[in-house]
């Protein structure tokens, strides 16, 4: 059987008590932080201070989602505060391999997120230099959203395009998984599970 990993999304922890909440997810892989900008994304989240709050506050290593306009502007805000993973849209950003470098860089690893209208196809020339692809499996900018059901074939999809490139680039999933959904995706190929709903609510 082979390691998954666990996301939490701490979108759907509860502010008040942030503390005990990242300490409730003590034993999982990483923190997904999901950044939303109320332009990329119709809804406003929350942005490097709090994220400075969790990276002291956890020793997991936190894995960023820019849901932003104009990531490479903002990618290094979360890379001087210590991001181990970043991943930026590949429907906002025109230079996805120069911003792909500048993540890399910095020490970080860096990933691409395609949003469900978006094929796989558009990686084809950047795969090779990718420690991860994130595949939303909602539409981004809520969480508790339902799973679009036909993300699933693109999460084989890009199963098959990894697996012949030869990489090591990691599949993460977001949006709807829960425990329905992700025993079908990890079938279909996932290595790492954001959850905000399912794990926190
Ligand atoms: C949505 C975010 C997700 C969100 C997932 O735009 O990127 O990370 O927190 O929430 P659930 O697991 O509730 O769908
Ligand atoms: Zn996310």
């Amino acid at each position: 059987m082979k390691n998954v990993l666990i996301a939490p999304s701490v979108l759907s922890a509860d502010f008040s008590c942030l503390k005990s909440e990242l300490d409730s997810i003590a034993s999982a892989n990483y923190i997904h932080y999901d950044v939303m900008d109320g332009h990329f994304v119709p809804n406003i989240s929350f942005g490097p201070e709090i994220f400075s709050y969790c990276k002291k506050s956890s020793d997991l290593p936190i894995d960023v989602h820019l849901m932003v306009t104009n990531p490479s502007e903002i990618a290094p805000l979360f890379l001087q505060r210590g991001a181990d993973i970043v991943t930026f849209h590949y429907e906002a950003e025109v230079h996805s391999h120069r911003l792909i470098h500048l993540i890399k860089d910095s020490g970080a690893k860096a990933g691409i997120s395609l949003c469900p209208g978006t094929p796989v196809s558009v990686l084809e020339n950047l795969i090779d230099d990718l420690d991860l692809v994130l595949i939303m499996t909602v539409n981004p900018g809520f969480g508790g959203q339902k799973f679009i059901e036909n993300t699933i074939r693109k999460v084989k999809r890009l199963r098959k395009m990894i697996d012949d490139a030869g990489t090591h680039t990691l599949i993460e999933i977001d949006g709807g998984v829960q425990g329905e959904t992700a025993p079908r995706l990890v079938k279909a190929g996932a290595d790492v599970l954001v959850s905000g709903s399912y794990v926190f609510k």
